[in-house]
């Protein structure tokens, strides 16, 4: 069970990815609480202002430390100190991967803050932030996008939500295949995957895979990770 508290500009753009597929599950069988909070909610003035110009001048707007601290203090408010983790949603940040969504789906209870514009007030980061995370060396226009996608990578991981738990087990980037000791990162993409029909118009499937010959297929596939790692991804190795 884990709780993801999401603070953003724009709570209608989580509408689609959540009512979904293996999120909408996981959220009804009560493995996740995701709470959308609009950060507007947080301002005291008329025009609901968040952001503002840069100090000492530059293009674009800034988004205020003020509505983004009374928002954490009210969302922190009912539990112990560290029992929560804070998290920017940032091109500056520490690129996310499999080995911090695994991380992070042991937490309690995160708190995904969604910057916007051209950038946050630093005193966000220096006083109300834990961690820094970004999705990718790419801009996007907010952090909403990568909140979705850290969200979506999380509850996957956590226990009861996939069906089958072999199903994460040699897929790309996640615990490795036995051929992988050797890697010295653990990690290698996924082998080819087949379905029927055995033959489409003369496009077979592998004859390996259809000879029930268990061991043989294990080395294939574990072949095959190995040599599909090694042209796309050879930095994995
Ligand atoms: N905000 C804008 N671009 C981003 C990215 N690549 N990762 C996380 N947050 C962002």
């Amino acid at each position: 069970m884990i709780k993801i508290d999401i603070l953003t500009l724009f709570p209608k753009m989580f509408q689609g990815p959540f009512a979904e597929s293996i999120v909408k599950r996981a959220m009804g069988k009560g493995l996740i609480t995701v709470n959308l909070h609009d950060l507007r909610q947080w301002t005291a003035d008329k025009h609901q202002t968040v952001d503002d110009r840069p100090f000492g001048g530059g293009v674009g707007m800034v988004l205020m430390v003020e509505p983004i601290y009374k928002a954490l203090k009210e969302l922190t408010r009912h539990s112990k100190t560290s029992q929560q983790k804070v998290i920017l949603l940032t091109p500056q940040g520490k690129v996310f991967n499999q080995k911090i969504a695994g991380n992070l789906s042991k937490q309690k209870h995160l708190i995904l803050i969604c910057g916007h514009y051209e950038g946050v007030d630093e005193r966000i980061r220096e006083f109300l932030v834990d961690e820094e995370i970004s999705i990718g060396d790419y801009v996007l226009t907010g952090g909403e996008l990568p909140a979705m996608v850290m969200t979506d990578a999380i509850t996957r991981l956590l226990p009861g939500v996939l069906k089958k738990l072999a199903a994460t087990r040699n897929e790309s980037f996640a615990n490795p295949l036995p051929v992988t000791r050797h890697a010295q990162t653990g990690q290698l993409l996924e082998y080819p995957q087949y379905t029927r029909p055995a033959d489409f118009q003369g496009w077979k499937v592998p004859a390996v895979l259809l000879s029930g010959d268990h061991a043989k297929v294990a080395a294939w596939q574990a072949q095959q990770a190995l040599k599909r790692t090694r042209r796309r991804r050879p930095d994995l190795l």
